[in-house]
């Protein structure tokens, strides 16, 4: 049966209270990228750098997922092929709403890593400087969040999906972050069906072959109804 492939980024999270990235007011212009989401940044200041994750840990352990969140969950459920969700967003609503086997890119809140051995395990809801790994014993505990210039996590498991993808669908992100914003050139070179849905054309719009723009709360349960035949 035909595999779908769903990318997505903050804006399928904002109506559930967690602030996007580059909307007027996002959390870029509040904090420069280069100070909380880069590795050179926790070099330099791991004291703010915890600071600013431990609230975006706080403010997501409050969050509820959203209709657009268990929209998704129900295709998984009722399609009768595949349904991937890879999403950009460090944030657990995906799951919360029901979803499965979600492949976070870029990381997630939920998770510590130790900068020193590369292992992994749950974060404590608080992250404090010089916090050891349970590992190796090193003082080397950061967020497990992918920062710029760093590699993000399951490309390979990524790409071989989106090469047996039948339909493509980019949700709530602006497509300006690589290597997601090329995802849908890996769909369409794969033959797929390209879908945007988000509150305004991104920038890549003209790749997609069917765009609905408006609430993600509206246009995402709409277009699952319209998937799963009951539009
Ligand atoms: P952005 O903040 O760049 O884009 C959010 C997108 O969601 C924009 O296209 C908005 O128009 C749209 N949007 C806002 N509210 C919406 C709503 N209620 N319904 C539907 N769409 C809405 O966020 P991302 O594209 O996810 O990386 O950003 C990608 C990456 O850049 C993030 O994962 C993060 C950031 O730097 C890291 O931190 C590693």
């Amino acid at each position: 049966m035909e595999k779908i492939v769903i990318l997505t980024g903050a804006g399928i999270s904002a109506e559930s209270g967690l602030g996007t990235f580059r909307d007027a007011g996002g959390l870029w212009a509040q904090y420069p990228i280069e100070d909380v989401a880069t590795p050179e940044g926790f070099a330099r200041d791991p004291g703010l750098v915890h600071a600013f994750y431990n609230a975006r840990r706080i403010q997501a352990a409050k969050a509820e997922p959203n209709a657009a969140h268990t929209a998704l969950a129900r295709l998984q459920r009722d399609w009768p092929g595949d349904v991937v969700i890879v999403t950009q967003n460090v944030d657990s609503l995906h799951e919360a709403g029901g979803a499965e086997g979600v492949l976070h890119m870029h990381g997630i809140l939920s998770g510590a890593l130790c900068a020193a051995c590369g292992h992994r395990w749950q974060s404590p809801p608080e992250m404090n400087v010089g916090e050891l790994c349970p590992s190796c014993q090193s003082p080397s505990a950061r967020p497990d969040i992918v920062w710029f210039g760093e590699m993000p996590y399951d490309m390979d498991t990524i790409y071989d999906h989106l090469a047996e993808a039948r339909i493509f669908a980019a949700i709530g992100t602006s497509g300006q972050v690589y290597p997601a914003a090329a995802f849908v050139h890996e769909a369409i070179a794969a033959g797929a069906r390209t879908v945007e849905l988000n509150l305004e054309p991104s920038a890549g719009v003209s790749s997609f072959d069917e765009t609905a723009f408006g609430l993600a709360t509206q246009i995402v349960p709409r277009w699952v109804d319209g998937m799963l035949g009951q539009r």
